[in-house]
């Protein structure tokens, strides 16, 4: 008789569950990939919070360990004791991720784990070339793979959380951030963020290797004014959605499990305080199931970006907007609970908030087993793999791209006896990883000195001289590197910018090689022997002085710990040089924005009339960059003929003959572009729509063929509608933006 009640307490508390559950499936709350009895574990929990528990699953803490804000809790030990911590970022390996998560889970009442965070950007220990780099490799194969042992090695040492993807589309060099992105094309953009995604997160958490990736700076970030990093953007709704939107979209079709708000205010409105974006878009549009996190203090921010008085009034914004997890700003611990009590907030929307949480918890697998990534041998086994080693050498070569090879300087010819290595970044293992390396030791990189000596025998002279810093003003070491420049039967000249001149508040207001590295150029390529500039940076320089003196460009970003062995690859030929560059080079700063999708103008400029005044143009400079998008050269050459285009039913074939008339074997990017060539807003002269990448062996031809629909031809009108429109179209095809054969067809 006794038990009675009881049964039908829990019959109707499992009845309330049920309809709770219902409905968060119902509002997409909770992941497809979330199984029933983690719906239910997850809707139990809410249940059993105190409001102050649900605020700290909301609230992200960082360790002071690669701090880029001001770090708030130094108290973290004991919030997270008391259940008010949520996650934490900055922080890893078995040892102490397993120390904080048995706070979490045998301390906190409810025994909650945490999710722990990390920028792992381009590697996690094994550091692999920047993003940027990466995406001129134009191999999603090797992009997706690269995350994949990215995530390995982070979630061996107890990172279950990347602040990854960074998918802003950018069109300034200025901007230090270019280092972390995919370029300045939109549907390359999303390919590469498809592509990362799958990498991280694989198809499921279960084995213990895979991350949650988190997709940022949404939105719109890479669009600030003047390059000038964290400043104001102000952009047409139509650019904002034809240009910048697409890659975040793209990131959460492939199942992405997170969204970090940008620092950057969009047309007056702080990403962070935008329901149109968090809410009416992101979730309501295109049905977003995971959690928003806001950018380091983004919340806190919104006081100094003047649309808050205070960090509540912040706070309270947030929330609204459709923001779930504070980053390190303590907002809403220090304020949620107010703002529900002068219902300023609701419950639901708190508690919708924690569902989003929770839920990712769930998906890793951390209420099954909250230590599932703190596995002391996968530590041990994991990382720094040969078989990572030797993917990041081959990823390094392939990110490589040649930017100039006069008379064909390059390779450097087998019987080279002596080879001087000259140049600040000949000789530096730091540079090599670039920014936002994660767990990776600079110790453990090779230098391209290191890679040109285990490359050649005892019987090649190598010969170093370092000839200037990076970015001051001292000569006194050019006369030593001339020297050993005449000396040598080949020179290679390591020039470009220090790691950290790119990355996070690192903007620059002029873009040209630093210090005096150009007046070492010009000394040493004076000497006269062949001479190739091997070039290490995060963003386009503009190099138009270097480029007139220098017999041999090769662009190599920061290549990660293997850098110096893989550039070597290309340097000696063992590799021929397939990469073409996703961001356009200025000829000067002064140029910038430049890219290659323009539209035409009313008055374009045209190059066989250059003396014309009255058009768009420069007094002083061309309009063209100095290398565009898609451009790279290779040890053999390419040629393009017999493009064709057809239509059968909705598919539209564009094909051509792609010839390797060198004399070795190598890959080519092959691209494909359309013009719309009239619309009913201006469209851009041409637009990327297709890509392969293909082994083409000498002598040989092939017929590369694409097929695109009518769809791939949509665009957003100023109502915001997206659809195609009949009229006739440019197809084009070739090896890079500027240089394409043509045919039309008509829809
Ligand atoms: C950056 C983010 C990064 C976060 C956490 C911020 O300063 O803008 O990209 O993920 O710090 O480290």
């Amino acid at each position: 008789m006794h038990c009675y009640p009881g049964f039908l307490k829990s019959l109707f508390l499992t009845f309330i569950f049920y309809l709770l559950i219902q409905n968060a499936c119902a509002q997409g709350i909770i992941t497809k990939r979330l199984s029933r009895a983690d719906s239910i574990k997850v809707e139990n929990l809410i249940s059993q919070m105190t409001l102050a528990e649900k605020i700290g699953q909301l609230t992200l803490l960082a360790s002071a360990w690669n701090a880029t804000g001001p770090a708030m809790n130094a108290n973290y030990e004991q919030l997270i004791r008391t259940g008010k911590a949520g996650a934490v970022l900055n922080f890893y390996t078995v040892d102490k991720v397993r120390e904080l998560q048995k706070l979490a889970v045998s301390e906190s009442r409810l025994g909650i784990p945490l999710i722990f965070g990390n920028d792992v950007i381009h590697g996690h220990r094994t550091i692999f070339p920047i993003p940027l780099g990466q995406a001129a490799s134009w191999d999603l194969t090797a992009i997706e793979k690269a995350e994949q042992i990215a995530a390995m090695e982070a979630s061996a040492e107890g990172i279950n959380w990347t602040y990854a993807p960074m998918v802003d589309i950018a069109r300034d060099p200025r901007w230090g951030r270019v280092a972390e992105g995919a370029g300045e094309d939109t549907w390359l953009g999303c390919q590469i963020a498809k592509a990362r995604v799958r990498g991280f997160q694989g198809d499921s958490y279960a084995d213990g290797k895979h991350v949650l990736a988190c997709v940022k700076h949404f939105a719109a970030y890479g669009a600030a004014v003047a390059g000038r990093d964290y400043n104001v953007v102000d952009i047409s709704p139509v650019t904002l959605h034809e240009n910048y939107l697409p890659p975040y979209k793209a990131a959460v079709d492939a199942g992405v499990a997170s969204v970090m708000t940008s620092f950057n205010e969009i047309n007056g409105v702080p990403s962070t305080a935008s329901h149109w974006l968090l809410t009416d878009l992101l979730r309501k549009e295109w049905g977003f199931r995971g959690f928003v996190v806001t950018d380091w203090t983004s919340i806190n921010e919104m006081v100094s970006h003047g649309v808050a008085a205070d960090v509540k009034a912040a706070a309270c914004l947030a929330l609204n907007a459709g923001v779930d997890m504070d980053m390190q700003g303590s907002a809403y611990l220090n304020n949620l609970g107010e703002l529900l009590k002068e219902n300023q907030v609701t419950l639901s929307a708190i508690d919708e908030a924690v569902r989003h949480v929770l839920a990712a918890k769930a998906e890793l697998g951390l209420f099954a087993d909250p230590y599932l990534f703190c596995n002391k041998q996968r530590e041990q086994t994991e990382i720094m793999t040969k078989e990572s080693q030797d993917f990041a050498r081959e990823l390094v070569a392939e990110s490589c791209v040649l930017l100039k090879n006069y008379n064909n300087t390059l390779p450097v010819p087998p019987g080279a006896k002596s080879i001087a290595l000259i140049g600040p970044l000949a000789d530096s293992r730091k540079d090599m990883l670039g920014n936002w390396y994660s767990a990776g030791k600079w110790e453990q990189a090779v230098s391209l000195l290191e890679g040109f000596r285990n490359r050649y025998s005892k019987q090649t002279k190598i010969v170093y001289e370092k000839g200037c810093n990076i970015n001051d003003s001292v000569v006194n070491g050019i006369d030593a590197a001339v020297k050993a420049a005449s000396e040598a039967d080949f020179v290679i000249l390591a020039l470009g910018e220090s790691g950290d001149m790119s990355g996070e508040a690192a903007s620059r207001s002029n873009i040209d090689l630093p210090g005096m590295q150009y007046q070492l150029a010009e000394a040493v390529i004076k000497a006269g022997k062949p001479t190739a500039v091997v070039l290490f940076n995060g963003r386009p320089l503009a190099i138009s002085k270097l480029n007139q003196i220098a017999p041999a460009i090769l662009e190599t970003w920061f290549g990660g710990t293997q850098a110096g062995n893989g550039i070597t690859d290309v340097l000696s030929g063992d590799v021929n040089p397939s990469g073409k560059i996703t961001m356009s080079f200025p000829r000067n700063t002064g140029q910038i924005p430049v890219y290659y999708n323009v539209k035409n103008t009313g008055r374009p400029y045209s190059p066989d009339r250059p003396n014309e005044k009255y058009v768009s143009r420069y007094l002083d400079c061309p309009n063209t960059p100095l290398y565009p998008f898609g451009f790279g050269l290779s040890y053999t050459n390419f040629t393009y003929a017999g493009i064709k285009a057809s239509i059968e039913g909705n598919s539209i074939t564009i094909s051509a003959n792609v010839t390797n008339s060198g004399k070795r074997d190598g890959e080519e990017v092959v691209q494909l572009y359309i013009q719309d060539k009239v619309g009913s807003i201006t469209r851009p002269l041409k637009e990327l729509k297709g890509f392969k990448k293909l082994m083409i062996k000498k002598g040989e031809s092939v017929n590369v063929s694409f097929t695109i629909s009518r769809e791939d031809l949509s665009f957003y009108h100023p109502d915001l509608t997206k659809y195609w429109e009949p009229g006739e179209f440019n197809a084009f095809i070739g090896g890079s933006s500027a240089e394409l054969i043509s045919a039309s067809f008509k829809l």
